[in-house]
């Protein structure tokens, strides 16, 4: 049994968690920063990274303190290394480094991302290699078949805008404030999704990928109309996310061979609706549906020990040398989709 303390600092959020590799969690520990960033609508990187090196130190000392532990219990020290805002990664990674060699233990350099596509696995010992993921986030909107640790396919991924973004923008253009994404889901609840023409950007295409740039652009013009409730502008945006997501994976879907569950995870996984067109989306294709609970969606400190518990246990440990990434893709051999501004 390995115990393993992770950091996380890749975007607005500061967190420490230590977890066992028996899948328990021993204490997590997480200070968003919302207040930092509110006034100015959205996340100011130089503002995050200053804010992870005032909260890191003191969260990793409640995570221990929390667990009952000092560091020479951890068997390892878990960091995400990219890709994000690399201010924020930097303080997070150095943070660790310190304390690995402080304490001479081994350090880990984990993919934020992979974070996210193995957290549904610290929650479900069931769910086994290889399963379908939609990894939708802040940064992303992604299609993955999961093979095992560091070993994925990117199936799809968004031309222009990750889906959370769009959910983010949608909130500052209907003055919704920030974050935005439960923001919207909040104000979808109150209103009509048939009431706002919007469109469902690649609907039908004869390719697998994501786009959601045309949608928010759509919601700004709807807004300037001054004709639309703020709340039914939500509930019609909110559906087509829905509706292109469903598209999407349905068109990868109907060419592949899927395998035995479909998970979600990321951000945006914490949204009922997006969760509920899965889970039947998920039933009708005969396979098991999987979602983490909503505290492991977003960004947190668990899920980078997990991925690390997972990949020490894999036998990946790296050097005190390795460098913040800033863009970091799961898949490295994926073909570049169409488009500019391409995620990872
Ligand atoms: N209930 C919700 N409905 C829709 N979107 C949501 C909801 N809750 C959170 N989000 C969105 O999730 C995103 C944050 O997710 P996460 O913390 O995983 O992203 P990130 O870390 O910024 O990006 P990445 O993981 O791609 O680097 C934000 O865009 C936020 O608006
Ligand atoms: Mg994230």
């Amino acid at each position: 049994m390995t115990i393993i303390l992770g950091l996380e600092s890749s975007c607005d959020e500061t967190a420490a968690a230590i977890v066992r590799s028996d899948r328990t969690v021993l204490s997590h520990a997480l200070a968003g920063q919302e207040d930092h960033h509110r006034a100015f609508g959205g996340v100011v990187p130089e503002i995050a990274a200053r804010a992870h090196s005032e909260l890191m130190m003191p969260l990793v000392e409640t995570a221990l303190a929390d667990a009952g532990m000092t560091l020479d219990d951890v068997d390892a020290i878990a960091a995400t290394a990219g890709p994000g805002l690399i201010g924020g990664v930097m303080v997070g990674l150095v943070t660790a480094k310190a304390l690995a060699m402080a304490a001479g233990k081994p350090l880990i350099a984990v993919n934020h991302l992979e974070g996210h596509a193995l957290s549904p696995r610290l929650v479900d010992a069931d769910l086994d290699f290889p399963y379908l993921l939609l990894l939708v986030s802040g940064g992303h909107c992604q299609l993955l078949r999961v093979n095992g640790v560091g070993y994925y396919d990117r199936l799809a991924t968004t031309i222009d805008d990750a889906v959370g973004e769009a959910f983010d923008k949608t909130a500052k253009i209907l003055g919704l404030g920030f974050p935005g994404g439960p923001a919207v889901e909040r104000a979808a609840q109150n209103g009509d999704a048939k009431n706002v023409p919007l469109p469902r950007p690649l609907k039908g295409a004869d390719e697998p990928h994501f786009s959601f740039a045309g949608l928010k652009s759509a919601v700004v013009r709807a807004h300037d109309t001054g004709q639309y409730r703020i709340e039914d502008i939500a509930a019609s945006f909110q559906q087509a996310v829905v509706e292109c997501l469903a598209d999407r994976l349905t068109y990868t879907l109907d060419r592949i061979d899927p395998p035995g569950a479909l998970v979600v995870a990321g951000g945006v996984a914490a949204n009922m609706q997006i969760r509920g067109m899965l889970e039947s989306l998920a039933e009708k294709r005969g396979m098991r549906f999987v979602a983490p609970p909503l505290w492991l969606c977003t960004d947190n400190g668990a899920m980078i020990a997990w991925a690390g518990a997972e990949r020490f246990a894999a036998g990946h440990t790296d050097g005190l040398d390795f460098v913040a990434r800033p863009r970091w893709p799961l898949d490295p051999d994926a073909a570049p989709a169409r488009g500019a501004g391409v995620k990872a």
